[in-house]
């Protein structure tokens, strides 16, 4: 018997068409009819087609339906936290300086190298049931603060622990995050430790584990052609490149990404127009990290309308990460999205579901067409846009059953059993 099921009495639906980049479609008054978990027929309540009829109902109790939010760039494994940097950089010291002293990601790397695989997964799930309660069905974790082989490998081992209890995850992996302690400074030497051997073996270590790998381009830390060396040889594992790039200076971090034909371009503060050119003919997403500006305190918002004009498929991601933006919540997001980078609610909303999606390779999450994940979120508002109005309005989503909430029932039994 197919499990087949029609999600009635919704004042709503909205979802972006994945044929039409920036239209979001809103249907009053809709229904949503699922088979396998899966998208078959959206639509109005009266069109239903005649071959519902008799299939089980879901009560949406009135709420607006929207496919899930995809997080496509977060740093969500690592060891302590930066509440004490944070303080510093509010008494005037900047994230650079902060850096350069040996702190910022260093200081990450420091509390991660200490942490086991366990301790790993375990601060690692509460920050997923974070994302999740606020909307997230899918994110991209990055590798990163381990910057060796044996600390890249626990984190990659950690995020293999949970996508194995359920969680929906791609991981990247990022041992080229800053320069490893150890080269004291020799990038060079750092770049081929991770081109010849860490990547080959974490590949080798954790075999069909990871999907995507990344570099920080940026001034001070790997070049542009460092970079370069370190995709082609993630590229010769099978791993498709994600650039940290022109996040606080601009280096040429999008025009690499273009001639690379990367999967996505992230941060892009200081993107130059040659860039956002070329990155749109070679169809790379630019990801937008506007958290990542407000918490650092910067001025430079990423030119998210440029973007747009020159035809790029723009998408908005948290950064999760503790030093420059430790920030869970897709509605801050769009909140900085339509605010700051001056997109429109329906660009904002398209770029954290269908277009995050689709940097990850994922065509069917982010929307809610026939063959998409059943990753509905239900919304208890009377007009989607007030979940951007509403500033500082903490809105939680209500879950349409069958998505990830069953995948990961065994763990909310654990965590219910815990709790007792
Ligand atoms: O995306 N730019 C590099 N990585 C992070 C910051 C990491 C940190 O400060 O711990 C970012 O902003
Ligand atoms: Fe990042």
């Amino acid at each position: 018997m197919l499990d087949r099921r029609v999600l009635m009495n919704l004042r709503g639906l909205l979802t972006p068409d994945p044929a039409r980049t920036w239209v979001v479609d809103r249907i009053p008054d809709a229904a949503l009819a699922l088979e396998e978990g899966r998208v078959a027929w959206l639509g109005r309540a009266a069109d239903l087609p005649a071959a519902w009829a008799e299939a089980p109902r879901v009560d949406g109790g009135g709420a607006w339906a929207s496919p899930g939010f995809v997080d496509p760039h977060t740093h969500l494994l690592f060891g302590g936290d930066r509440s004490g940097e944070f303080n510093r950089r509010l008494q005037g010291a900047s994230y650079q300086e902060i850096a350069s002293g040996g702190g910022g990601i260093r200081e990450t790397v420091r509390a991660t190298r200490l942490a086991t695989v366990e301790e790993l997964v375990a601060s690692g799930a509460p920050r997923l049931w974070a994302f999740r309660e606020r909307g997230v069905v899918h994110l991209e974790c990055k590798t990163g603060y381990g910057l060796d082989l044996e600390a890249e490998s626990r984190l990659a081992a950690a995020y293999a622990e949970l996508k194995r209890r359920g969680w929906s995850l791609d991981v990247t992996l990022l041992p080229a995050h800053d320069l490893a302690p150890e080269f004291g400074g020799d990038a060079e030497a750092n770049t081929r430790a991770v081109a010849e051997v860490w990547l080959p073996e974490l590949v080798r270590r954790h075999p069909g584990l990871a999907r995507f790998c990344d570099v920080f381009v940026e001034t001070g830390v790997f070049s542009v052609d460092q970079g370069r060396r370190i995709f082609e040889a993630g590229r010769r594992l099978g791993l498709s490149p994600r650039v940290h790039a022109d996040e606080l200076s601009w280096t040429g971090g999008a025009e690499l990404a273009a001639e690379l034909g990367a999967a996505s371009a992230d941060h892009l503060m200081f993107c130059s127009e040659a860039g956002m050119r070329a990155m749109a003919a070679a169809a790379v997403v630019p990801v937008l990290l506007p958290g990542t500006t407000l918490f650092l305190g910067m001025r430079d918002w990423a030119p998210a309308r440029k973007l747009i004009e020159a035809g790029c498929q723009v998408a908005l991601a948290t950064d999760f990460n503790p030093g420059s933006c430790p920030c869970t919540d897709p509605l801050t997001i769009l909140r900085l999205g339509c605010l700051q980078l001056r997109m429109t609610f329906e660009e904002a909303f398209a770029a954290m579901t269908l277009h995050a999606a689709r940097s990850l390779g994922h065509g069917d999450l982010g929307h809610l067409h026939p063959g998409a994940r059943a990753e509905v979120l239900l919304w208890d508002v009377d007009e989607p846009l007030e979940l951007v109005y509403w500033v500082g309005e903490p809105f939680r989503p209500r879950f349409m059953p069958n998505g990830i909430t069953e995948r990961l029932k065994p763990q909310m039994t654990q965590v219910a059993a815990e709790e007792k």
